[in-house]
């Protein structure tokens, strides 16, 4: 099972994400998982370095080739962490994906970004977005729900903005965070082939 968690635009959530979903896969018994940072920035790698996660392999592989032999090669539950930019990359990723998570921000500008994150999809590869870092109760929140609803793009999950997610790599996972993130990979889950 390969979830690959993109959008073209930089810092949006999609390292935050990976390594959450990562925590949480382990926590749903999947054996292995394979955290595949595919970013040159290797933040992930540098997270998992400073704060190992028990049951969660890394594997950096920041090239189209790199990608490729680690997705076919992990048996178990991967998750891709991609860079913002580095197109070839990312499409590497997303061409042996079985979901994509999208990660994103409440408010305007971000709308255009994630259409074309969504252009570079197969056509038979489940997709949702997440609105990260989100401000509950606030019309810019309440306005980003209805936009993709109305596109008809599913949401897959809201991750409330918390100091705790954003602490990054000194802090333990974040219980609330991972609690919003076991829901994302559930929906990522239920598009498993069969
Ligand atoms: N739920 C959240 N609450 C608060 N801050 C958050 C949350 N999720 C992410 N952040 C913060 O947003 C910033 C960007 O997140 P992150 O690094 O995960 O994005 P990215 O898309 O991987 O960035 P890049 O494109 O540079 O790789 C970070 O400072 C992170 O801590
Ligand atoms: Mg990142």
């Amino acid at each position: 099972m390969n979830i690959v968690v993109s959008n073209v635009k930089g810092g949006v959530g999609k390292t935050t994400t990976s390594v959450y979903l990562a925590a949480a896969a382990v926590d749903r018994g999947w054996d292995p998982v394979t955290l595949i940072d595919a970013d040159r920035q290797a933040s992930s790698a540098e997270w998992l370095e400073d704060s190992p996660i028990e049951g969660v392999d890394l594997v950096e592989a920041p090239s189209e080739r790199t990608v490729a032999r680690a997705l076919a090669g992990h048996g178990g539950l991967a998750v891709v962490d991609t860079p913002p930019g580095d197109e070839r990359i990312v499409r590497a990723a997303l061409d042996r994906a079985d979901a994509v998570v999208v990660p994103t921000r409440a408010g305007g500008v971000e709308y255009s970004r994630v259409v074309a994150t969504l252009e570079m999809i197969g056509g038979r590869t489940p997709y949702g977005v997440i609105i990260c870092a989100a401000r509950l109760g606030t019309n810019d929140l309440d306005e980003a729900i209805a936009w993709w609803t109305e596109s008809k793009v599913p949401i897959w999950g809201i991750i409330p903005e918390r100091v705790g997610i954003a602490a990054g790599p000194e802090a333990r996972l974040y219980r609330e965070g991972l609690d919003a993130y076991e829901s994302v990979l559930k929906k990522a889950l239920r598009k498993r082939p069969a």
